[in-house]
């Protein structure tokens, strides 16, 4: 009860100062004298109008402010979800956040050598804010931009999947120009870093049916155990061994049509996407672009895991 009295008392001193306030008795009398007018004045048809726009824009800015943490959150559990489904760990039903904290390791990598760094903080650090910072970036030369990003971050973000000390999936970032659009994805690898699991695009704008098949499933499943590097004449993984002497330059690419599989060469192929050259060669470039020196082969060949061919 006291409490409750002081607040009054606080409350009467506000509605004091504001009816003693200049601007607030010239607003009042303004107020009095618009609503005094006709209907049909133009003037209080104006200052009516004024005035709702100005209370939906305080009601829509208090939304956008008070929603945020919420968008902010729900933006984290869609990219984990993301992450999830592309590593093929995406249970129906299942809780996004534990299932991503128990599964999923996430590193910063340092595109140019490889390395991983631990002076950023993983959760903290996203890779498209990093690519606009240009303490942070890097400008792409005009030859190297295949993928038509013009700028990179100096760090990626990758994900792995362990279990216990032995890597499952190695899971990269990609972006690049479609043909309406910047398409963003991940590309989920083997641990020999060269064989794909997994490809899934969760951020792009190209047309639905055309090339905003990116996402259909049917068309991700054809990616399971394409190679992304060429591998020599008589690749060691033949006799069930990958060398750091196969890997060759990325060679994943779409085609136009149906993959022959019974072709030499089949084994770096996937179907185009019908009636969307455009955005299957984006999505062609993007991959060899993040496949590259430019992108992640650096850290691949760091972290791939090599067997040494007996002699
Ligand atoms: C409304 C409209 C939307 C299109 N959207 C795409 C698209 O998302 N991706 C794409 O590659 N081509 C798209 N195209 C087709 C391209 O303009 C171009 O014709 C096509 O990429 C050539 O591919 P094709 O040789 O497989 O027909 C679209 C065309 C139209 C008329």
């Amino acid at each position: 009860m006291p409490n409750n009295k002081k607040s009054c008392k606080q409350m009467e001193k506000l509605c004091t100062a504001l009816n003693n306030n200049e601007y607030y008795q010239k607003f009042d009398a303004y107020k009095n004298k618009v609503l005094a007018l006709g209907n049909d004045s133009l003037e209080k048809t104006i200052a009516i109008a004024v005035a709702l726009c100005l209370v939906c824009a305080v009601l829509v800015s208090f939304a956008a402010v008070a929603l945020k943490p919420l968008q902010i959150d729900n933006k984290a559990a869609d990219m984990k979800q993301n992450i999830l489904d592309v590593a093929g760990l995406l249970e129906e039903g299942a809780d996004i956040n534990s299932a991503f904290a128990e599964k999923i390791e996430a590193k910063i990598v340092d595109l140019e050598t490889g390395d991983y760094v631990e002076n950023i903080d993983v959760a903290e650090f996203d890779q498209r804010k990093a690519a606009k910072d240009p303490a942070q970036s890097v400008a792409i030369p005009k030859d190297k931009d295949i993928a038509h990003i013009r700028v990179k971050s100096k760090y990626a973000k990758v994900f792995l999947v362990k279990e216990g000390d032995v890597t499952k999936s190695i899971i990269l970032p990609m972006h690049g120009y479609g043909l309406w659009s910047t398409l963003y994805g991940f590309l989920s690898l083997d641990p020999d870093g060269q064989t794909v699991q997994s490809i899934n695009f969760y951020d792009q704008a190209e047309t639905p049916g055309l090339g905003g098949e990116v996402v259909n499933p049917n068309w991700r499943a054809l990616w399971k155990g394409k190679k992304v590097y060429a591998e020599t004449d008589q690749p060691s993984s033949e006799k069930g061994l990958i060398t750091e002497a196969d890997i060759g330059e990325p060679a994943l690419s779409l085609i136009k049509g149906v993959v022959d599989k019974t072709k030499p060469g089949s084994q770096y192929q996937v179907d185009g996407l019908a009636g969307a050259t455009l955005t299957s060669t984006g999505v062609t470039n993007l991959v060899r672009y993040w496949m590259s020196d430019e992108g992640f082969a650096p850290y691949l060949k760091k972290v791939r895991t090599v067997k040494q061919v007996k002699s």
